[in-house]
């Protein structure tokens, strides 16, 4: 039979990584060249139809500027996915992302599905972290990975929808 599903969803990362640009793409399908720097929080919907199920998802989009830090855990409490963000034109990012993926895993939602996201793929020239790496990564820590460009809409759409289709239906 067919399932609904509600499922809260956070996104986390260093700022300027493309938290919110992936939202505004995967939400609304645009992309702006000067997104503005959340404050604090913002909060959208979404329904993906994915085999047997729609799931509608919850998206907290966090502030990545490091003051906010210390509010993570109310967005990420409870959460049934949260997508982990970094910008592959700057390893700082990807070394602030790996903290946020031992942050969730000391927290301790085991059933959480994790995506880890390279946003930015666009930005080759400029690239800092190669894929491999991340993939390396990603595999030892049981994370979904994909390479997701906002600006041009690259596996935007993918990346929600793979995690949509990996939460359990139950
Ligand atoms: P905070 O809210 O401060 O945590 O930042 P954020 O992670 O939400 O980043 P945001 O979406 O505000 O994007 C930061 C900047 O990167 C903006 O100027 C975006 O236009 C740009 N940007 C976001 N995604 C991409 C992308 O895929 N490619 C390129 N080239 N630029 C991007
Ligand atoms: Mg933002």
């Amino acid at each position: 039979g067919q399932t609904n599903l509600n499922a809260k969803l956070v996104l986390l990362g260093d700022m300027g990584t493309g938290k919110s640009s992936l939202v505004l793409r995967f939400v609304k399908g645009q992309f702006l060249e000067f997104q503005e720097s959340t404050i604090g929080a913002a909060f959208f919907s979404q329904t993906v139809a994915v085999e047997n199920a729609t799931v509608k998802f919850e998206i907290w989009d966090t502030a990545g500027q490091e003051r906010y830090h210390s509010l993570a855990p109310m967005y990420y409490r409870g959460a049934a996915a949260a997508i982990i963000v970094y910008d592959i034109s700057n390893s700082d990012s990807f070394a602030k992302a790996k903290k946020w993926v031992q942050e969730l895993q000391k927290q301790g939602n085991t059933s959480m599905v994790m995506a880890l996201a390279g946003n930015k793929c666009d930005l080759e020239d400029k690239r800092d972290v190669s894929a491999e790496e991340a993939r390396l990564y990603a595999e030892e820590n049981g994370l979904f990975f994909m390479e997701t460009s906002a600006r041009t809409a690259v596996n935007v759409n993918d990346l929600f929808y793979e995690i949509a289709k990996k939460l359990p239906k139950g």
